[in-house]
């Protein structure tokens, strides 16, 4: 039993370090990248800190992306939906 749980949780590991490849490519030249790091705090929080706290849950996230204290950016409409999933850990 042990090791089926052992088992379990590297096989997550390696899952949740898998890059995201399109996506993060996306992330990265939509410029969200600059303020936004994978796991340290920049201008804006990191990808890992918005993942938990927004669970994956875009729509939310939208509202504070698309909300007056964020700086400017560029992408829009289906675009930026995917680019804040990403940054919120949707799948
Ligand atoms: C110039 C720096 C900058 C860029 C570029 C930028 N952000 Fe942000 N982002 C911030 C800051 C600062 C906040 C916090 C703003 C707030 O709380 O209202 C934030 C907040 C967020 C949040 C909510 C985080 C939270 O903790 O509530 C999301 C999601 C997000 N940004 C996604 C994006 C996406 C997607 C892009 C690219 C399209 C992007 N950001 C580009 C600086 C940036």
């Amino acid at each position: 039993m042990k090791r089926l749980l052992i088992a379990l949780a590297a096989a997550g590991l390696v899952a949740g370090s898998l890059p995201a490849s399109a996506d993060e490519a996306a992330f990265k030249k939509a410029g969200c990248a600059k303020c936004h790091q994978a796991e340290k705090k920049g201008k804006g929080a990191s990808i890992k800190d918005m993942s938990a706290k927004y669970k994956g849950d875009a729509g939310k996230a939208m509202a504070v992306v698309t909300g007056k204290d964020h700086p400017e950016i560029d992408a829009k409409g289906d675009d930026l939906k995917k680019l804040v999933g990403y940054a919120v850990g949707a799948k």
